[in-house]
């Protein structure tokens, strides 16, 4: 059993073998990935199993076929109907049982949001509130962190960070179209749907960087709309959500001011927001901290001065239809005074 074990997962990473690197749903780190996993396993070990014999019980029909018609005795003799109920229904029904109850325990890993108690389905799953708000837009991850008063809450992008060991739950929404998100090692899909809020609840059980994907086709940056779970010790990620709270980081050197004007004078302010700053926008990702990231872009590009510098200039060369314009205004000098300014956001 543990070399057919064995076997299933060496086949199951061949076949992911082109996102294990990244992301799979075999490298799992957290419960509830790990249940999807265990059930996913033992529906491919079965499947291997009802095929082996399947295909084993054809061979011995085809060695038996030997000799004439009127060899055999007529099919309506009787015999072989045992085969029937047992191969047809009895096993069918044992496997599909038994598949069908523990899927239904683990639907205890996605609680539903907003059902009223009486109209819960799943008693198992409470309802709580929300430590994250997160809004999927055409294509990047807005993240709306909720705990503590009004003045504590903030909004981040793309890259979520979570406390490791603890149970996080978050509340999808969508404001365009449908999205889903999907970070393999930690969970399963839930979608982002308009109008309709939805609900995942992802616990780490270490820390970790996970990266994941939306995984609803959404329009053509659909790919490029990447996730970046960082989970922490619980300590590190409290000295992560104080930092975050705080607004943008004033500039100090001559560089970084004059990055700060370019961006408070030029289009950026329009669409960004950078606490602290007149810079209000509220369509495109909070910059607050962008310093801070590893990524930029929905997690698509390395946060580094040559990046942010070709994403101002000629976004749509990097992901072409992003809501991103090439900002072509800037001179190489303030250029790179607006990127020295973004970078010390941290
Ligand atoms: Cu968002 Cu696909």
């Amino acid at each position: 059993m543990r070399r057919l074990c064995k076997l299933v997962l060496s086949l199951q990473t061949l076949f992911l073998a082109g996102c294990a690197s990244l992301q799979s749903t075999t490298n799992t780190h957290g419960p509830a990935a790990r249940s999807i996993h265990h059930l996913s396993l033992a529906m491919s070990i079965v499947f291997l199993i009802t095929v082996f014999v399947m295909w084993a019980l054809l061979a011995i029909a085809l060695k038996k076929r030997r000799g004439s018609l009127q060899e055999h005795m007529p099919i309506d003799i009787g015999g072989g109907q045992a085969w029937v109920v047992i191969g047809g229904l009895i096993v069918p029904l044992l496997v599909l049982s038994v598949f069908f109850f523990v899927g239904l325990e683990l639907l205890s890993d996605f609680p539903i949001h907003g059902m009223h108690e009486g109209m819960n389905m799943n008693p198992g799953a409470s309802v709580p509130k929300p430590d994250i708000l997160i809004v999927g837009h055409q294509w990047w991850w807005e993240v709306h962190y909720l705990t503590g008063d009004s003045d504590q809450q903030f909004t981040t992008a793309n890259e979520i960070h979570i406390p490791a060991h603890r149970a996080v739950n978050i509340e999808l929404e969508s404001a365009d179209v449908m999205h889903s998100f999907w970070v393999p090692s930690l969970h399963g899909k839930v979608d982002l749907v308009p109008g309709h809020p939805n609900f995942i609840r992802i616990e780490a059980s270490e820390p970790g960087d996970f990266i994941g994907q939306c995984a609803e086709y959404c329009g053509v940056q659909h790919a490029n709309m990447h996730i970046l779970v960082v989970a922490q010790e619980p300590a590190a990620f409290d000295e992560w959500l104080a930092n975050q709270r705080k607004p943008g980081v004033q500039p100090t050197s001559p560089q970084a001011l004059m990055g700060q004007q370019a961006f408070l004078a030029g289009p950026c302010a329009k669409c960004h927001v950078i606490r602290g700053t007149l810079a209000g926008g509220r369509v495109a990702p909070d910059l607050t901290h962008i310093g801070s990231r590893k990524y930029i872009a929905a997690n698509s590009f390395p946060n580094n001065n040559a990046y942010l510098e070709a994403w101002i200039t000629n976004a749509q060369s990097l992901k072409p239809g992003a809501k991103m314009p090439d900002i072509t205004q800037y001179n190489g000098v303030q250029l790179r005074a607006l990127v020295a300014y973004l970078r010390q956001l941290q």
